[in-house]
C-alpha cells in the first residue's frame, strides 16, 4: 500500500529523532552555505525566508547573512484565524521577531511591513519531506500551500530540508505547488531546469 502523508510524517518525525545534533548542525551549515552561494548571487533579488523552528532546515544564519549585504528579506507571519501567510520585510532579526503561530518567530505587529507576493523573487521553502519531483508535506496546514498558490511561476521556489527529508515520490494534490530546486546538505537538487536565466 503507499504511503499516506501521516506515514510520511510519522516517519520523518521518528528520522529526526534519530539525527544527533552535531550531525544536524553540520547539515545545517553547509545547507546555509550552498543557499549563501545562490542568492548572493542574486543579491538585488528580493527573498522570502521561512524563519526556521525545531527540527527544520536552519535558516536563521541564511537571514542574518541576507540582511548584512544588503539583500532584502522577507519572513512569514500567519493568521491562525484565516490560515492565512504573509510576508514582512525584515530590517533587524533581533530585535523585530517574536513567538507566534505554533512558538514560531515571526514580526511582532509593531515591526510588519507587508510585501506583496509577487514582489518576491526568492522564496525558501520549509517541509517535512520533499519529493524529487520538488512536492512537499507540511504539518497539514496547508500555509505554504495557499502562499504559493498565488505565486507565478517567474517566483523561484527553493526548498530546503535534510537530505533524510527528502523521498522519490510523495503522495500529492492537484494544486500543489512544486519547488524549482531543493537544497540539502548533500547539495541541490534541480527540479526545473533553466532557472535564474531572467
Ligand atoms: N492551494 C490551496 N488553496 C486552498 N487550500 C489549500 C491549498 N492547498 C492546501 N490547502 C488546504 O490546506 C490544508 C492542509 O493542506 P495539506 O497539503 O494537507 O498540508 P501540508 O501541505 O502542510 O502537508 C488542507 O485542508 C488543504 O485542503
Ligand atoms: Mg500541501
Amino acid at each position: 500500500m503507499p504511503w499516506s502523508k501521516d506515514d510520511i510524517r510519522v516517519e520523518v518525525r521518528r528520522r529526526r529523532e534519530r539525527c544527533d545534533v552535531a550531525d544536524f548542525q553540520r547539515a545545517g551549515t553547509r545547507i546555509a552555505s550552498f543557499c549563501e552561494i545562490l542568492l548572493g548571487a542574486h543579491r538585488s533579488r528580493v527573498v522570502l525566508c521561512y524563519v526556521s523552528h525545531k527540527g527544520e532546515a536552519p535558516t536563521h544564519d541564511i537571514i542574518r547573512s541576507c540582511l548584512a549585504r544588503g539583500q532584502k528579506v522577507c519572513v512569514p507571519w500567519v493568521d491562525p484565524a484565516t490560515k492565512m501567510m504573509a510576508a514582512s520585510e525584515l530590517r533587524n532579526f533581533y530585535t523585530e521577531l517574536s513567538p507566534g503561530f505554533s512558538g514560531i518567530l515571526e514580526p511582532r505587529d509593531t515591526c510588519r511591513r507587508p510585501v506583496e507576493p509577487k514582489d518576491i523573487d526568492i522564496l525558501l521553502v520549509p517541509a517535512l519531506a520533499f519529493d524529487m519531483k520538488g512536492r512537499r508535506i507540511g504539518h497539514g496546514e496547508g500555509y505554504f500551500d495557499r502562499y504559493l498558490a498565488i505565486c507565478e511561476p517567474t517566483q523561484i521556489k527553493i526548498g530546503l530540508a535534510l537530505s533524510w527529508q527528502i523521498f522519490e515520490e510523495l503522495p500529492h494534490e492537484s494544486h500543489d505547488v512544486a519547488m524549482d530546486l531543493i537544497v540539502t546538505e548533500q547539495g541541490v537538487i534541480p527540479v526545473r531546469k533553466g532557472l535564474f536565466e531572467s
